[in-house]
């Protein structure tokens, strides 16, 4: 019997034996993937609280202890010292780049940045109030429809050109579901541009007039890209592994993601954040809405409170709050009274006792909403900007999952609790 393993007992009184697994830091896993052929008997965990579902090298998390590092570097020391694309590159190749390789590396997505004019045309068909999401995934999907017969996974050199893609064409997408909604024309990509101004420019820029990107709003956004650049085995990031997992385009895989990112308890929670401190308005209806939240019988949560793996303060939360000051110092400052109600909510609820026993801090979507509004960016397109940032973690997880020998197709089991087996009754009969 190994030292280094779980030991249960089964009903009938058998040992059994579990492998455990070490990583390079943080808690041991149980290794059950042979417990049915062995025992008969599968896991149940659902929400996959307590379940690995891969082995992975690119970003690690210590919710306890408020810690995220990508490829081994603290994010915070990232967002001192990196940018975004250097980011992207150290999460897509495990180790940061020399000048040269950074220097490609950026030439090729200043490059990858135009649309097939073709796809520009499914933005003729969407309603002009389309939600940016829904356009996101539709249009993103739809490049599985233009790099379908070159996209073969298993070769290396594919699966960077599709890296390249996602990340250079995702804000030109972006940019063109923004003017869509706003009934602007579309503003073609500058390849001149870094990453951050070129999407400045595609957003707020119009033929008629020039545009001056504002440095300190274009650093915000490339800071809140490397702060959203990954997460480890999130909602959105495990549904492009799921959905990758069956073989299928990486393209379609990404869309995917993109859907599962929009919902409220996942990346659609920014939106929520501004919409729910337009509803409470005024600190003097902090107290209410706090009650509400506690209020089992009412629906209601604080939006942008709480996290499944973060029981301390979110890093990436403590980052942005000091780049909201910056944005909102050196920019217009109409946004202050949201951000001083949001800090006030902030101070409400860390007070308080329910907060407080179930570890409920601020998340990295209670203050990017404030960041990106005072950028001029409109609520509907918060999770858009997110997807972006994402899009980069996305990728690196996909290539991971589609890279690992190890790999298989992804198809958790259930405990059946439907009926059991009864016989069919004509119809005449019921
Ligand atoms: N307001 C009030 N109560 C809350 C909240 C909240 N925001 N979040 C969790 N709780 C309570 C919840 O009711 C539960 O109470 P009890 O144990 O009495 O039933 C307890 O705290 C544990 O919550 P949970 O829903 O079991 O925890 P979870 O890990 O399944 O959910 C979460 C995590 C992020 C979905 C949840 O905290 C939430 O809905 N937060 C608001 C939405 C949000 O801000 N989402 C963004 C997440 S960060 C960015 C990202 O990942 O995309």
């Amino acid at each position: 019997m190994s030292d280094n393993a779980y030991r249960l007992i089964s009903p009938s009184g058998n040992e059994i034996e579990l492998p455990v697994r070490s990583g390079t830091t943080g808690p041991d896993v149980i290794d059950i993937a042979r417990l049915y052929r062995d025992q008969g008997v599968f896991t149940y965990d659902p929400g996959f609280v307590a379940t690995g579902s891969c082995e992975s090298d690119i970003t690690y998390i210590d919710g306890e202890k408020g810690v995220l590092m990508y490829r081994g570097y603290p994010v915070e020391q990232l967002a001192a010292n990196s940018n975004f694309l250097e980011v992207s590159y150290l999460l897509l190749h495990g180790d940061l780049p020399t000048s040269a390789e950074l220097e490609k590396f950026d030439h090729t997505i200043r490059t990858h940045t135009m649309l097939n004019e073709g796809m520009l045309n499914f933005f003729k068909g969407f309603r002009y109030d389309a939600h940016p999401m829904a356009m996101l995934s539709a249009v993103v999907g739809s490049m599985s429809a233009y790099y379908h017969d070159e996209m073969d996974a298993s070769n290396p050199e594919h699966r960077d050109i599709f890296a390249h893609r996602i990340l250079a064409k995702l804000p030109t997408i972006a940019a063109a579901a923004h003017k869509l909604n706003i009934g602007q024309p579309f503003i073609y990509p500058r390849n001149d541009l870094n990453y951050a101004d070129n999407l400045m420019h595609m957003l707020f820029a119009v033929p008629a007039e020039p545009y001056e990107i504002d440095p300190v709003a274009a650093e915000a956004l490339d800071l809140l890209f490397i702060l959203h650049a990954d997460h480890e085995q999130n909602c959105s990031t495990s549904t492009v592994r799921m959905a990758g997992s069956s073989g299928a385009n990486p393209y379609s895989a990404i869309a995917a993601g993109i859907s599962a990112l929009w919902g409220p308890a996942h990346g659609g929670a920014n939106e929520a954040v501004l919409t729910m401190l337009e509803e409470i308005g005024d600190a003097s209806q902090i107290k209410k809405y706090v009650e509400k939240a506690k209020d089992k019988s009412d629906p209601f949560r604080l939006m942008g409170f709480g996290h499944r793996v973060y029981k301390n303060f979110d890093p990436r939360a403590t980052i942005i709050r000091e780049m909201c000051h910056k944005v909102l110092d050196k920019l217009d400052r109409e946004d202050t009274p949201l951000f001083d109600l949001a800090r006030e909510l902030e101070r409400v609820a860390l007070e308080d006792e329910y907060f407080i026993e179930k570890n409920l801090y601020p998340n990295v979507d209670f203050y990017s909403g404030i960041i990106y509004r005072a950028l001029g960016i409109p609520t509907s397109m918060f999770t858009v900007m997110f997807a972006i940032g994402r899009s980069v973690g996305w990728t690196a997880h996909w290539r991971e999952m589609i890279s690992d020998p190890k790999g298989k197709i992804a198809r958790p089991r259930q405990l059946y609790m439907g009926p059991a087996q009864r016989d069919y009754v004509p119809v005449e009969k019921r």
